[in-house]
């Protein structure tokens, strides 16, 4: 494996993304994860990556020096190169000029980090503010740009390298094949890392944890993550594998019948349909402010996933835990402001003393998904959009009520079907309806009418963090509107939100 030390730039999860994509496992840490445990990891070569800080600040965060003294090739991106560079004697003055943005890459001297690029120059993004000069004579310039003399340095016995540029990033073109030649040709990773195998070590992984006679439970959302853990699992320990669905009453049309038909009908999987959602209505009674909607739900969901006897005897907990969400937790980023408590079943092992299974603890997103397809998951669940854990509730503006939901699983259904037909869907992240708590004057026929207002919300992002509205076909939204309107009695009027995030959120609550 190649062990990632990240020094807290915004690219770290990219690097991973491209080592992994030259089919080698890889791991990311904190800049000062401990030497001890670097050893017992063994790692194959060691990256340090960029980091948003300067060399000059005070408490810059830096290695242990001891670091350099391992046994394996060290590559130093940015801030990374800097921090192996000053180690080796470099001066590393701040910069007068801070650069972002491309360069031309000058190659200057042949390295094993260059090989099969054509030509001596590439284009390259920078984003740094100090920069190396000088340079002791342990260490080799082997590149430059116009505003950077080293722009690639090495150690004359080459285990040692930095490069200033990011090369995992989509403006370096060179730089896939940068990491690939410090991956494959300079720490000697046979690039053998792939989905098939990662199956056969998980499922090896998972029968040795569980042990013979032990059961997993897992709580299946519908979403693609506890969906495909609750395959690998299954592909593990078989009949031992007991999956609980919660029917909160609030889910879109259709979903609990996917669900039976994919996991009880398609995979065989032991599934028990917990039908609450009496439960969840009746504690969202009179409920309008949308955290306490959400506390209500996600206590609610526990408790019905614990008054389930099939969870009776577990000793463990399936999860569909992903690479991104301990990442989050092992560096050193400052908490972010709560926007919205998440919706999950968090609260579980603690209060069940449940021991957590979580085999996709490794993956990306997209992992996943290709993960999912290789256990034989159908399509509808490996590349189905996000859905929020609180359900339609977090789509009603106002009370939550049975002819509310209907009215609203309605007009959804109604969105996702055309949605569905006219291929919109591929460049979307999310696309739905809200239900809001007013009424507005219509004419229908010759007569008045007083009725519901529904809003339709697309937007396009790369990670949920920040989106923008989707600038739909205009003719597209004529038919979703007036399908809306001809075919759901309750709703006069359809707005279409034309909000991005940041300043709004995605779902309205
Ligand atoms: P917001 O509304 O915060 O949503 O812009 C960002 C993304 O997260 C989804 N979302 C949730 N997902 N549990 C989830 O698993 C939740 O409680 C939850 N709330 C929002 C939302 O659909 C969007 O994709």
């Amino acid at each position: 494996m190649i062990l990632i030390l990240d020094f807290g730039s915004q690219y770290t999860q990219l690097i991973a993304r491209r080592v992994r994509e030259a089919n080698v496992y890889c791991e990311i840490q904190p800049f000062n994860f401990p030497l001890a445990k670097i050893r017992a990891m063994a790692p194959r070569g060691i990256i340090l990556s960029g980091g948003p800080a300067s060399l000059y600040e005070e408490n810059a965060p830096d290695i242990d020096p001891a670091l350099l003294k391992f046994d394996a090739p060290i590559l130093g991106i940015c801030y990374g190169m800097y921090v192996v560079a000053t180690h080796l004697g470099a001066k590393t003055p701040p910069s007068q000029r801070k650069e972002y943005g491309p360069a031309t890459l000058q190659i200057d001297a042949p390295d094993a980090l260059f090989e099969g690029l054509e030509g001596q120059e590439h284009r390259v993004w920078m984003s740094h503010g100090d920069r190396v000069e000088a340079i002791p004579s342990t260490l080799r310039s082997i590149a430059h740009t116009t505003n950077a003399p080293c722009a690639a340095v090495r150690t004359v016995d080459g285990r040692i390298r930095g490069i200033q540029f990011h090369p995992e990033v989509v403006h370096t073109p060179c730089g896939a094949q940068i990491l690939r030649n410090f991956v494959h040709r300079i720490c000697g990773e046979p690039g053998d890392w792939t989905m098939a195998n990662f199956i056969e070590t998980k499922v090896g992984e998972i029968r040795e944890r569980v042990g013979a006679r032990n059961k997993v439970l897992l709580g299946l959302s519908g979403g693609v993550d506890s969906s495909v853990a609750a395959a690998l699992i299954h592909r593990a320990i078989g009949e031992r594998l007991k999956c609980v669905f919660v029917d909160t009453g609030l889910l879109r049309a259709g979903e609990r019948e996917r669900m039976e038909n994919v996991f009880a009908g398609h995979l065989g999987i032991d599934l028990t349909v917990s039908d609450a959602s009496e439960l969840f209505l009746t504690r969202l009674k009179d409920v309008l402010d949308p955290e306490q909607k959400r506390r209500i739900i996600g206590h609610t969901f526990i408790d019905v996933f614990e008054s389930e006897d099939v969870v009776r005897g577990a000793k463990f907990l399936g999860q569909g835990t992903l690479y991104p969400d301990v990442i989050e937790s092992v560096s050193f980023k400052g908490p972010s402001a709560v926007i919205k408590s998440h919706h999950n079943v968090g609260g579980l092992p603690d209060r069940m003393k449940l021991e957590l299974i979580e085999p996709l603890r490794e993956l990306f997103k997209d992992e996943v998904r290709e993960l999912g397809r290789k256990l034989g998951l159908p399509g509808e669940i490996v590349d189905r959009e996000p859905f929020p854990g609180p359900g339609l509730a977090v789509r009603i503006v106002g009370e939550v009520t049975r002819d509310r939901v209907e009215l609203l699983r309605r007009a959804d259904a109604i969105v996702m079907e055309e949605f569905a037909t006219s291929g919109f869907a591929h460049n979307l992240w999310q696309a739905f309806a809200v239900l809001l708590p007013l009424k507005t004057v219509g004419v229908m026929g010759d007569g008045r009418s007083y009725e519901s207002v529904i809003a339709i919300r697309a937007v396009e992002s790369q990670d949920g963090m920040t989106a923008d509205w989707a600038r739909l076909d205009t003719g597209f939204l004529a038919r979703v509107s007036s399908r809306i309107t001809n075919e759901i009695r309750g709703v006069n009027r359809v707005v279409y939100d034309i909000t991005s995030k940041p300043p709004a959120t995605i779902e309205w609550e």
